[in-house]
């Protein structure tokens, strides 16, 4: 591998092969989605704790500060909205020399395997690849699956993944689900685990992440279980807490309330003001 690919995988995947992406790229087809209406509110205080940033260039240059930030991986696919025919019917927004420029440590783009756009979107991602590979930019393949959220199972999320890295991924960043293993044997080169739409319980998205874990995820790209969370630094903190230290899931919902209590006493007091 080239110096400059090695480099930049380098600066994602830290020293112990683990990785927490922070995804804030939502508006790029869900507008102003809930918490992150005003995304420099809710990166700030996060990023001390992400080891990489997955957005649009829009937000990366309204709303993250050059000088103090963390490796960049750019959304490079969209076109589309939440409101339109298709979310599928994605093309490449961005250009490989706009990533250059942007300083980016790798480039994002979404296939939709089995929908109607499969071809467009699988081939976009084999350009993607043959640019990235020319300068040494690595390319991370989500497998996407629009609306139809049922379709997250190992038989599909296995066909996908291993479609993004014949393509020539780098990365390839898809759900958890049972049977997770299935996936990631299935995929020859490291693999991230999404969450999607928000759960229940925080315990729930860490046993999802532990076992995803322990069945070769090499580590998330998390967005809205984390800050869509009441308390995104302890959920953050806690999430961490399993992809880099392997804590199990209840020693991560025990800093998690940890954390949660400490939120918590900083805005009493101010309350308490409040109300005398
Ligand atoms: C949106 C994305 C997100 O980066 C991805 O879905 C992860 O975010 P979340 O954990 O909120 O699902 O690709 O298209």
């Amino acid at each position: 591998m080239e110096w400059g690919m090695a480099n930049r995988l380098a600066q994602l995947i830290q020293s112990d092969g683990h990785a927490l992406f922070l995804p804030v790229d939502h508006g790029y087809f869900q507008g102003p989605t809930r918490k992150l209406e005003e995304p420099r509110k809710t990166i700030e205080p996060l990023l001390p704790y992400a080891d990489a940033l997955f957005i649009t260039r829009g937000v990366l240059r309204s709303s993250v500060d050059p000088d103090n930030t963390k490796p960049i991986i750019l959304r490079v696919s969209g076109g589309t909205s939440m409101v339109g025919k298709d979310l599928a019917n994605e093309g490449i927004t961005t250009s490989m020399e706009e990533a250059i420029r942007l300083n980016a440590s790798a480039v994002g783009i979404s296939i939709f395997v089995g929908s109607d756009y499969e071809k467009e979107s699988l081939l976009n991602l084999s350009k993607l690849v043959d640019e990235g590979e020319r300068y040494g930019i690595p390319v991370m393949a989500v497998t996407a699956v629009g609306k139809e959220l049922e379709k997250r199972d190992a038989r599909y999320l296995g066909l996908a993944s291993r479609i993004a890295a014949e393509l020539g991924a780098r990365v390839v960043k898809t759900y958890w689900c049972q049977g997770f293993e299935k996936v990631s044997r299935g995929c020859p080169v490291p693999v991230i685990i999404a969450g999607g739409p928000r759960v229940d319980t925080e315990l729930e998205v860490l046993e999802f992440v532990c076992d995803g874990m322990q069945k070769g995820a090499i580590g998330v790209n998390l967005g809205r279980n984390i800050w869509q969370n009441d308390f995104p630094v302890a959920m953050i903190k806690a999430i961490r807490a399993v992809v880099h230290k392997k804590a199990t899931p209840k020693e991560a919902q025990e800093i998690y309330t940890n954390e949660k209590e400490k939120a918590l006493k900083k805005v009493r007091p101010v309350r308490a003001v409040r109300e005398n």
